[in-house]
This record gives C-alpha cells, sequence and structure tokens, in this order.
C-alpha cells in the first residue's frame, strides 16, 4: 500500500528490481499509472472503506504496511492490519517513525506506538522500520521558497537531522520484506550516515544550482501561523513543529548504523541526494 508514496513508490522499485512480483493496492484516483508504469497487479484498496475485502491480499506472502497522515490512523491502520491477517499475509512490513522512540510526548509519537504495537501483537512476523526526516521534505515542503525565494525557511535553528533518503528505506523495507527469516521481530531505527544542519543543506543545494541560498530559521509562533495559513489541520502542524523542536534540542542528530546492515552499503549523501533531485528546485 501506499506505492504512489514518497516511501511506497521506493519499496516497489525495489523489489521490482529483485525480480520479485508485487501487487499494488491503490484507491482509484491514485495515479499508479503515472508513477509506476510496469505495474500490472493493481488492487482496489481505499483505507477509508469500513470494510477492507481481505480477498485483496489472497497469495500475498509480505506486506507493506504504512498509513498516510491523517488523523484517524490508528482505527485505520487496525482495520487494514485485521483484513490481511484474514487475508492470510504472513510478514508485515511496518513503516513507522523515529519518533515512536522519543521520550518527548507528540501525538505522531503515540499513534506510531500504538500502531506498532498492534503489529507486534498480529498473528503475523513483523519488522517494523522507524525512520528519521526524509531528504525528501526538502523537495515537498520547501521546493517553492527553494525556487521562488532562494531560501529555506523552517524553525531548526542549529538543530542537526540525521536525514535519511526515501530510497534508502525503500531499499531496506524490500530486504525485509523478502527475507523475514532474518528480519523478522526487528525493530530498526533508520538514518543517513551523518547528520546536518539546515544550513549544510541550503549551502548544497545552492552549490548544486550555481546560486546562494539562504537558511531563514524562524521562530515556533512564526512557524505555526504559516503552517495553519496554508491550511494544514491543528494536529498536523503540532506534529511538524514536534520534530523541530526535537531536533533543536539535539534529539534528531544520532547516526544508527541498521540502514548500512540491511542494505549492505553506505547511505545515500546528501550531496548524492541533492543532484540527483536538481530539477526539482531549478
Ligand atoms: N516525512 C518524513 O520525514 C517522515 C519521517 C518518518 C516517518 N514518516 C512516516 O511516513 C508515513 C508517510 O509516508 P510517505 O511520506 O511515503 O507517504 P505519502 O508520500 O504522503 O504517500 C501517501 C500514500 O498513501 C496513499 N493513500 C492516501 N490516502 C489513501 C486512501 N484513502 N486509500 C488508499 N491509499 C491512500 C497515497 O495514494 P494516492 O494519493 O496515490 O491514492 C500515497 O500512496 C507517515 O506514517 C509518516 O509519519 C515520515
Amino acid at each position: 500500500m501506499g506505492a504512489t508514496g514518497t516511501v511506497g513508490r521506493e519499496v516497489v522499485r525495489a523489489l521490482l528490481a529483485c525480480g520479485t512480483e508485487v501487487r499494488v493496492g491503490a484507491r482509484a484516483t491514485s495515479p499508479v499509472e503515472d508513477v509506476l508504469p510496469d505495474m500490472r497487479d493493481v488492487v482496489p484498496f481505499d483505507i477509508e472503506d469500513e470494510a477492507i475485502d481481505p480477498a485483496i491480499f489472497d497469495g500475498v506472502d509480505a506486506f507493506f504496511f504504512m498509513t498516510p497522515l491523517i488523523e484517524d490512523q490508528v482505527a485505520v491502520s487496525q482495520r487494514i492490519l485485521d483484513a490481511a491477517i484474514k487475508g492470510g499475509i504472513g510478514h508485515v512490513v511496518r513503516l513507522s517513525s523515529r519518533s515512536a522512540g522519543w521520550d518527548q510526548r507528540s501525538v505522531l509519537r503515540a499513534w506510531h506506538r500504538e500502531i506498532d504495537d498492534a503489529v507486534r501483537a498480529s498473528a503475523a512476523t513483523w519488522t517494523i522500520l522507524r525512520p528519521c526526516s526524509f531528504f525528501q521534505n526538502f523537495l515537498r515542503y520547501q521546493s517553492n521558497t527553494i525556487r521562488d525565494m532562494s531560501s529555506i525557511v523552517v524553525p531548526q535553528g542549529d538543530g542537526l537531522i540525521s536525514y535519511i533518503d526515501a530510497a534508502d528505506i525503500g531499499e531496506a523495507a524490500a530486504q525485509c520484506l523478502l527475507h523475514p527469516e532474518i528480519h523478522h521481530a526487528q525493530t530498526y531505527v533508520l538514518t543517513g550516515g551523518r547528520a546536518y544542519g539546515v544550513k549544510g543543506v541550503a549551502a548544497e543545494i545552492g552549490r548544486v544550482l550555481g546560486r546562494p541560498l539562504t537558511y531563514i530559521s524562524i521562530e515556533e509562533d512564526q512557524a505555526r501561523d504559516m503552517m495553519v495559513q496554508a491550511g494544514m489541520p491543528a494536529w498536523l502542524v503540532e506534529a511538524g513543529l514536534a520534530v523541530f523542536a526535537h531536533a533543536r534540542q539535539g534529539g534528531e542528530a544520532a547516526v544508527d548504523p541498521a540502514l548500512t546492515k540491511i542494505i549492505g552499503r553506505p547511505a545515500t549523501t546528501l550531496s548524492e541526494f541533492v543532484e540527483r533531485n536538481r530539477d526539482a528546485w531549478e
């Protein structure tokens, strides 16, 4: 599921590259053909459906299980998990978040923990992936300000984050889906190979684009106003702000060796990520 999403598309690509048969569950409006033109086995799957048909899991050995950022994600996730178990799924690879392991409270910490616990308590074997912030956030949330204002605007102060490339998460998820005998009952924190501040990210994107970028570190209240004005729901605003606060306190800088062990190579670096995606900011 989530095959058109930031991580899901990378999971599908990594599985197809291994020669694995992949089934995608997607809602009717999903642009599967545009994002994954080689996909043939696509079944109807809308997470908002009260009754998810267990038959869509027929013949499927392992399930990539993510939940989009929606407010009722705990209840929705339980419905999906129940259908997958009923449909005979053997192994579940769950996309969680590093925030699930925080000491600091936040809604996403609570929700991710609750869903992770449900997966652990289920009849399937499982692997839980807890990635930190994605490099792709600089594409998704900062492309406009980078293009139009040559700036990155976030309330991160001098906080460092060990950003990860979603393609690396996809590769790690594929390994876990293909090898439950190795990865069952493991909870992996996934990070990149080193931590960066936003100043460093701005300098690297600026170097590749050939024009200077400025990091504008704003106060939390200002960021809240901007996010609310952009139409984000209050719970999502606070969830996003919690990540920046945790980074300012030094809680997002740690590097974990799990990713390299799973995929057998070093994590994608900031330079590699920026070079690969330069068109998005030009
Ligand atoms: N961003 C980060 O830095 C970060 C860090 C750690 C963890 N995470 C976690 O990663 C998860 C989000 O992953 P992502 O960024 O890959 O997601 P994403 O890019 O937002 O993609 C969401 C996916 O969910 C699908 N979807 C949405 N509504 C649906 C529905 N009603 N029925 C069926 N499918 C539906 C979308 O499909 P269509 O729209 O095509 O239908 C899309 O494939 C969250 O749990 C988040 O907490 C994110």
